[in-house]
């Protein structure tokens, strides 16, 4: 080691610090000219610029890559449109020390790279100073003079139109050297958009549903990118109640990025499969972790809990979280030697459920699943999905026409028509008779074919399905033994024969009754997911629909009975309100006109649920 290169080394050393004082001058020269000039000229260019973008003292050295002896600290944790929120930064360490400089602001904690939002106002006028970052005056804060400081205060102003959440990042500088950059700080959200705060001030819910320029949203969807949204057409931007998947391969044809948002108080999902069955499955995770989302891989091999992939190799992340709902954006590259390799064609699954201290319960709400596989590297695609299994749709269309339609038909025929169309016959037999057996024999072949497939879509028992299985199969027993019984039924003159009126009678009844229920808990599952409010308000309607009929056509024979001389005591009287005497003296067009309503009435009812179904 020569001596000449000693000296060298440290020429170029003073050389270098000279060179900085003259850059620290010219920061300071500028931020000085920037707070006389501001109002009138605006920044254009300069160093205070650049530093307000990434935050980095244009110092060259580079900056300390260990944990900063300072930190950040707020008085609120949420805040509203306009409102203050006190920021300090200030020494955190046992070892007393200090800094010289800094630079804070605060920034869309879902996008950190994004502008200064908000504006700063002073608390210490002597020790600091507003910067305009961006397009807002104050939007920064710093030194004013490299003295020794230990505590630094600002107040923050939340703009009107804030974004969801907010992060507190500073710069500080310790030594002209020695500095540490964009040190995290408290994320502070905006009041109406946790999930356990009261929707009480709707106005911040709208304007930070409109915050720019972050959110998701469905602009593009079908030729820039390929989406799978639910409901149909809905926008993430502006509808919280959107589910929403997109994704873009880059240009280079190496990654992809994934955006997928919707609402939820645990975790979305997304899911990519080879069939539409859960299991085997590549699984991307956003789980809300106490005000942060965590964005992570999995695999599901079973209909069991998904394992975390040790390496998820998922980055450029990013999230917000706000008014319950969670959005997450990650890349990753089409071929990675752990996951689904992204050039081939999947069904996709959207999902979402709660979770506890990270860990993600099952989905309560069934799946959205794409209709079609997609390509995921392919031509963008405006996909659609649904969330009820084709199975238990015709589950639920077959179930309907035999219960609500077919039985309910057959039950008033036997109540009210017995003696109605006595003067013809139907095949031999009375005509009441016919259509009683046809259509009851109907409805129990239309309930065991609907009855089997939910079975086969669960390849099983399914204990979510809760009461509404164990009513439907108590159903299915009683509803194959009655025309058993009906086949070995007394000759009509048997003394036997009044025990099977009374059987038959009732056994239909609390048959009738259960799959009415049936029906009720039907609509309100999950895999068949019917408008809520509607369903049942709807099925109540038919109820009393039936109910009012039945009502109407007994008044119809006993006032009928009254008018008459009335003294038997037919056998049949106790199961069917009609006598013979009665039946004579019925008005034939009031009982048609009744009937015809009848049916209409109860086809209208069938067709609203089969179309609602339809369109699930
Ligand atoms: C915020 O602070 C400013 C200045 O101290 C004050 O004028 C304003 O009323 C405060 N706003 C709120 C919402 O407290
Ligand atoms: C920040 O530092 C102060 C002072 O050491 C300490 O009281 C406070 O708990 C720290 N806050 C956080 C969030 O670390
Ligand atoms: C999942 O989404 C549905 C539909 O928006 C919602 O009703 C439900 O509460 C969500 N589940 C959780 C656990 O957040
Ligand atoms: C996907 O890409 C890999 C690597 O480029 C290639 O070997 C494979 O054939 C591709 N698969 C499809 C379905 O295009």
């Amino acid at each position: 080691m020569g001596k000449s290169m000693e000296g060298n080394a440290q020429r170029h050393r003073q050389h270098r610090e000279a060179e900085a004082s003259v850059m620290s001058c010219l920061f300071l020269l500028l931020t000085l000219l920037m707070r006389s000039v501001a109002p009138v000229t605006g920044f254009s260019n300069g160093k205070v610029s650049v530093a307000c973008e990434d935050m980095v003292p244009q110092h060259g050295y580079q900056p300390r890559p260990d944990p900063p002896p300072y930190n950040i600290t707020v008085d609120k944790s949420t805040f509203s449109p306009g409102d203050n929120i006190t920021v300090s930064l200030q020494v955190a360490s046992i070892k007393p020390t200090f800094f010289k400089g800094f630079l804070m602001e605060a920034r869309d904690a879902g996008t950190l790279d994004s502008s200064a939002v908000g504006f700063f106002m002073l608390t210490d006028p002597h020790e600091s100073r507003l910067l305009q970052c961006g397009h807002t005056q104050g939007s920064g804060v710093s030194h004013r003079s490299s003295t020794k400081k230990t505590c630094i205060k600002a107040v923050w102003k939340s703009p009107q139109e804030p974004p969801l959440s907010v992060q507190f990042l500073a710069t500080v500088v310790h030594e002209y050297k020695v500095y540490w950059v964009r040190i995290p700080g408290p994320v502070v959200s905006l009041r109406g958009g946790g999930t356990a705060a009261p929707f009480t001030d709707s106005p911040s819910l709208t304007t930070s549903s409109s915050a720019p320029p972050t959110l998701f949203t469905s602009v593009g969807c079908g030729h820039s990118k390929t989406c799978l949204r639910d409901p149909v057409g809905c926008h993430p931007d502006s509808d919280p109640h959107c589910f929403f998947l997109s994704f873009t391969t880059d240009e280079a044809g190496q990654s992809v990025m994934f955006e997928l948002s919707g609402p939820a108080e645990g975790y979305v999902s997304a899911a990519l499969s080879l069939d539409k069955w859960m299991g085997n499955d590549d699984v991307y995770l956003c789980v809300n972790d106490g005000g942060r989302v965590t964005i992570s891989a999995a695999h599901v091999s079973g209909r069991t809990h998904p394992e975390l992939a040790t390496q998820d190799n998922l980055w450029g992340q990013s999230w917000r979280l706000a008014d319950g709902v969670i959005q997450c954006r990650f890349h990753r590259n089409i071929i990675l030697s752990n996951r689904f390799t992204l050039n081939q064609s999947y069904y996709l699954f959207m999902a979402n459920g709660s979770s506890h201290h990270s860990l993600i319960h099952r989905h309560d709400y069934q799946p959205l699943i794409s209709t079609n596989q997609q390509l995921i590297t392919g031509p963008p695609v405006d996909l659609t999905g649904s969330r009820s299994p084709l199975l238990i749709k015709f589950h639920g269309v077959l179930m309907l026409t035999a219960w609500m339609w077919t039985v309910s038909t057959a039950v008033i025929i036997a109540r009210h028509y017995k003696y109605f169309w006595l003067h013809t016959t139907l095949l031999g037999k009375r005509p009441w008779f016919q259509f009683h057996r046809t259509m009851m024999v109907l409805a129990v072949v239309l309930t065991c074919v609907a009855f089997s497939l939910p079975f086969i879509y669960r390849r099983g028992w399914s204990k979510r399905a809760g009461v509404h299985a164990y009513i439907g199969c108590t159903v299915m027993a009683l509803s194959v033994i009655q025309p058993i019984m009906a086949t070995l039924r007394p000759v009509p003159d048997s003394p036997r024969r009044i025990i099977f009126s009374w059987l038959h009678l009732g056994a239909g009844s609390v048959t009738h009754i259960l799959a009415m229920v049936c029906v009720f808990l039907g609509v309100a599952q999950q895999a068949l997911l019917l408008p809520s409010p509607w369903s049942p308000a709807v099925l109540t309607g038919w109820v009393l629909w039936i109910m009012f009929t039945d009502l109407l056509l007994l008044i119809h024979t006993y006032t009928l009975r009254n008018t008459g001389n009335d003294d038997n005591d037919d056998k049949e009287h106790m199961l069917c309100p009609h006598t013979e005497r009665g039946q004579q003296r019925e008005i034939p067009q009031l009982k048609n006109v009744v009937f015809i309503v009848f049916m209409i009435g109860n086809t209208g009812f069938l067709s609203a649920f089969i179309k609602a179904i339809a369109s699930l």
